[in-house]
Parts: structure tokens; sequence; C-alpha cells
């Protein structure tokens, strides 16, 4: 039954791999050709805060969008449903879906910030002149906020694990289902001989949120773009050495089969999946998901682009940076290397039991049966915190950015604020985890929340605003001339297959996950504890939006 790459599947690798690369060295020469521009438009209103430099903006523009959703999601998803043949409809949604997405929340940022705004509520409603829409806009705060009260926790567990590999901490636990008694000890969700109190996983969370508290404080050129421009460079020299680890294993000693059909089970196509819908709509949610699309983040990155800046070149370049990091890196490292450890049976059980398993549980337990383990353990996990952190910072930002613009709060007065009820609402999701805190969070907000938030934008972009002018917003100071066909995607198919993701979602996972379905009834109360949570942080945030409308107003009355 075990098979290598077939005719297929190296047909499948050869065409993704070519086309990302060659995309990827195409957008990246036209960077380095491209003019500098002396006039960069004229003085932000507020004098907000600008990026450093080109380059530097695209790191931190890549930083935000890779994340543990490209090693850890993408691999899991990719195999689950189709392989080599879930590449088609991941390209789909990448074409028709992610890029025209990509450049009309860059086009909206920098439009926001050149009028002063950082953050959804005032570019929606620079877009539509309505009241309702900085409401609308509110989803653009509220929902990387929730996001990233438990992202920060998953990162802090990447940091812990990079300590306990290169430490050898683990190592003796040489079954998957030690290392998951390891890991559930560590995250405080059971209680072992492992960990005996809280005191670990509550230090590395501590270090974690300290870590993304100074880069934030610092600000944007000097916070965030030098953390980008230090931690892009060593994840992708770390995502490199461990695919050609991977790819160069053969059939390893202690393994079941050899990294060839760990590939051969990642790309073999089953073109039969194609007909199944949830397969169009799991790669339309992993691309969202992957490059940051539907949270308002890339949206308040982009804010501190100057009026002339390109957006069009540079939101093509972060795109294809994500997806040589998600396809070529990601999907080379974790599947491939489980299936010559554990088999392609087992490797299958896995994926179903969710990409942190694989990450945390699976992985520990292959770094142990290869030379220099140790160090291949604390890379691989220090690569995911990496990830983590360069998208986290991005999260928090739009929270930042609120307050810095329309309240007028100095920078660190709004990073201590922001901080406090990240910690407050962070404490629920630790003291919860073990009952799905997490997991419902991450629905509502990191799945259903951006097909939602993705699809009021483009309507507001495409439909209220109008292609024509967002056209000319998008290519003003650009250095890509967009293929005037995608003036059409943007009208009518992104729109289209946005409405139809939405509502097949709707249908087939949001109605059953909000009747809890299939949930233990004991969980029921702090699954509906984390809606409160989610939907309390939104209702405050509306709230907010609204003060900062009324004091606008009567700061206007007042000249
Ligand atoms: N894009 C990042 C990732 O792949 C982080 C992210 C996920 C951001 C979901 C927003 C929403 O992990």
């Amino acid at each position: 039954m075990n098979q290598g790459l077939s005719t297929w599947g190296w047909i499948s690798l050869a065409v993704a791999w070519g086309a990302i690369l060659g995309l990827t060295i195409y957008c990246f020469s036209r960077v380095l050709l491209a003019k500098k521009k002396k006039d960069a438009g004229l003085p932000e209103k507020g004098g907000r805060a600008h990026w450093g430099s080109r380059i530097g903006l695209i790191l931190a523009m890549a930083g935000n969008a890779i994340g543990l959703g490209n090693f850890l999601r993408f691999p899991v998803k990719a195999a689950a449903n189709g392989g080599g043949a879930f590449m088609i409809p991941y390209f789909c949604a990448l074409l028709f879906l992610g890029i025209p997405l990509m450049w009309v929340e860059w086009t909206m940022g920098r439009h926001g910030g050149v009028h002063g705004h950082g953050s959804t509520p005032g570019m929606f409603s620079l877009l539509w002149k309505n009241p309702v829409a900085k409401y609308l806009g509110a989803l653009g705060i509220a929902l990387p906020f929730t996001i990233v009260v438990y992202y920060n926790f998953i990162e802090s567990w990447t940091l812990g694990f990079a300590w306990f590999s290169g430490t050898g901490k683990y190592f003796g636990l040489t079954t998957r289902d030690a290392m998951g008694h390891f890991l559930r000890g560590f995250q405080g969700a059971e209680q072992n001989a492992f960990f005996s109190s809280w005191l670990p996983i509550i230090l590395f969370f501590a270090l974690t949120l300290a870590i993304n508290y100074y880069f934030l404080r610092k600000g944007i050129a000097k916070g965030i773009e030098v953390l980008a421009k230090i931690g892009m460079p060593v994840l992708f020299v770390f995502g490199i050495v461990l695919a050609v680890r991977v790819l160069t294993l053969g059939h390893p000693a202690s393994g079941v089969a050899s990294v060839n059909e760990g590939m051969g089970f990642m790309w073999n196509p089953d073109f039969s999946q194609l007909g199944h819908a949830t397969v169009w709509l799991v790669a339309a949610g992993q691309i969202f998901f992957t490059l940051s699309l539907g949270q308002g983040i890339i949206n308040t990155y982009a804010s501190y682009l100057r009026e002339k800046d390109d957006v069009t070149l540079n939101g093509l370049s972060t795109s294809m940076t994500n997806e040589f990091a998600e396809v070529i890196l990601g999907g080379t490292i974790a599947i491939p290397v489980a299936v010559a450890f554990f088999g392609v049976v087992e490797t299958k059980l896995i994926a179903q039991e969710g990409a942190f398993n694989l990450g945390f549980q699976s992985l520990p337990v292959i770094f142990q049966r290869i030379p220099l383990g140790q160090i291949f353990g604390a890379m691989w996990f220090f690569l995911l915190f990496i990830a983590g952190i360069t998208s986290s910072v991005a999260m928090t930002s739009p929270a930042i950015a609120f307050l810095e613009d329309e309240f007028k709060w100095k920078r660190s007065k709004a990073v201590n604020a922001v901080f406090a009820v990240l910690a407050a609402c962070a404490v629920l999701v630790v003291a919860f985890f073990r009952f799905g805190f997490l997991d419902e969070l991450d629905f509502w907000a990191g799945t259903f929340g951006l097909v939602v938030f993705a699809t009021i934008e483009i309507i507001l972009f495409s439909w209220v605003f109008g292609v024509k002018k967002g056209w000319e917003d998008m290519h003003q100071g650009a250095d890509l001339k967009v293929p005037g066909v995608f003036k059409f995607v943007l009208r009518y198919v992104t729109p289209v297959y946005m409405l139809i993701v939405l509502g097949a979602w709707t249908y087939q996972e949001a109605i059953a996950k909000f009747l809890m379905k299939g949930e233990e009834k004991f969980r029921h109360p702090y699954l509906w504890g984390a809606r409160a949570m989610f939907v309390g942080l939104i209702l405050v945030t509306v709230l907010m939006v609204f003060l900062a409308w009324r004091r606008r107003k009567g700061e206007k009355e007042t000249v």
C-alpha cells in the first residue's frame, strides 16, 4: 500500500514548487530593480509612524503572514484533503481570494493611514459614508485581539519545547503516548509526574508576553521591523536546514518507511477528493488563515506606509514569501518525516488528532531517534516561536493603533492598556484550557470570524466604494501594474466566491458548532464562557468606537 512519489505526485510537486519559486524570484528581482521614490507624498495627519525601509516592510508583512499555520496547519490540511490534488482548490483560493484580498487590505490600510486611521473602524468609514461602517470595523480589532489571547499561549509552548529539546528534558519518553502526557502536563491540562506544578507554563507564558511587549513598545520601525529583520532570516535558514535534513533521511534505520513515501503521501494527488465541497472550503480557509487575511492586521501594518509607497508589488511579494514558507518548507518537514518514522496509517491518525499533536507530541519522538536530535528539535521549536511571535505582534497591533490614532494616546500608554486586558483574558485561557476554551475561541474568531470579516471587506471595497476608484487608489505609486482581468476578479469573482464560502461555512460548520453537537455536557459552561468573552470583547470595542467618534465630533465643534 505504501508508495513513493508517483508520476502525478512529481508533477503536482514540480508545478507547485515551480510556480511559487518562479513568482517569488520574479517579485524580488522587481523589488530590487525598482527605483527609490524620493517624493513619498504628503505628510500624514497626526505624524503617524512609518516603516524604516522597504525590505523591512516586506519582512514584517511576511512575518505577519508566516505563522504556526504554515508549518503545522497546512501540512495537516493538505494531507487530509487530497494531497497533491488539494493544491488545485488551494491555488484557486490563492489566486481568486488570497491575492486580491491582500491587495485590498494593503490599499485600504495605506488609505486609512494617510488619513490618520490605523485600524478598520476609521478605514471602513472612509470607504462607506455611513455611521454603521465604523462599527463593522470594530471587528478588525476584536477578532485579532481574541486570537492573540490564545495564540500567545500556543507560542509559549513552542518556546518551552525549544528549551526542553535543547536541554533534552523529554528525552527518554520514546512513545507518542508518553509525549502526550508530557505535553498535557506542561499545558496544565493533566496532572502527572512530569510537571508537579503550573510554574513552568506560567514562566514561559510570561516570558512570551514580555518579549511581545518589548517589541511592540519599541514601535514600528524600531520594534516590529527590527524583530522581522532578525527573525525572518533565522526562520528561513532553520526551515531550509530542517527541510534538507528531512529530504536526505532516506529510509531511516529506526523508521518504518522512506521519506520518499512521506513525500508521496503529501503529494500524490487523490483527484476524487475534488468532488467534496469541504475540500474547497478547507482550502479557502487555509488561504485566509495563512495570509493573515480577514483580521484587519494587514490593514494596520499597511497604514504605516507613505502615500506613494507601492502596494501591488509589495503585497504580491509578501504573499509569495508566505507561500514559499508554507508549501515548500511547511509541506516538506512535519508530515513526510512522520510518515518515515510512523508509517502512513499512523500518520493519518496523527493528522486527525490535529496540528498540535503532530508538532508537539509526534515530532519530539522522532527527534529522539535521529542524530543531533536535541539540536534539530530546538531548531524546529524555535522556528515555530519566530513564526509565532512575528504574527502575534501583528495581531496585537490594531488595538494599539486604535488607541493611538482615535484617542491620541501615547504609544506606551496604549501598549500598557492593551497588555493589561490581554493578560486578564489570558488567565482564563490558561485556566480553562483543558475544557476546550481555546478551541472554541479558535473556531469563532480564528476560523469563522475571518471569513465573515473578509466578506464584509470585499463587499465594502468592491461594491460600496467601487472597483474603479479602488483600482486607481491601489495603483498609486505602484511598481507593478496588475493585469486588467483582476478588475473583473475584484468586482465579481472574489465577492461571490466569498459569499459562497461564508454561506457554506455557516451551513456546514457554524450551526452544528453553535449547537455544541457532540460536545460533552460538562464542557458546555466553559464553551459558553469562551463565547461570552469573545462577544464581550466585541461589545467593548464597539463601545470604544462609539466613544472615539463622539469625542471627535466634540473636538470638531470646539474648533
Ligand atoms: N497567518 C498566521 C499563521 O499562519 C497567523 C494568523 C492566523 C493570523 C490566523 C491571523 C489569523 O499562523
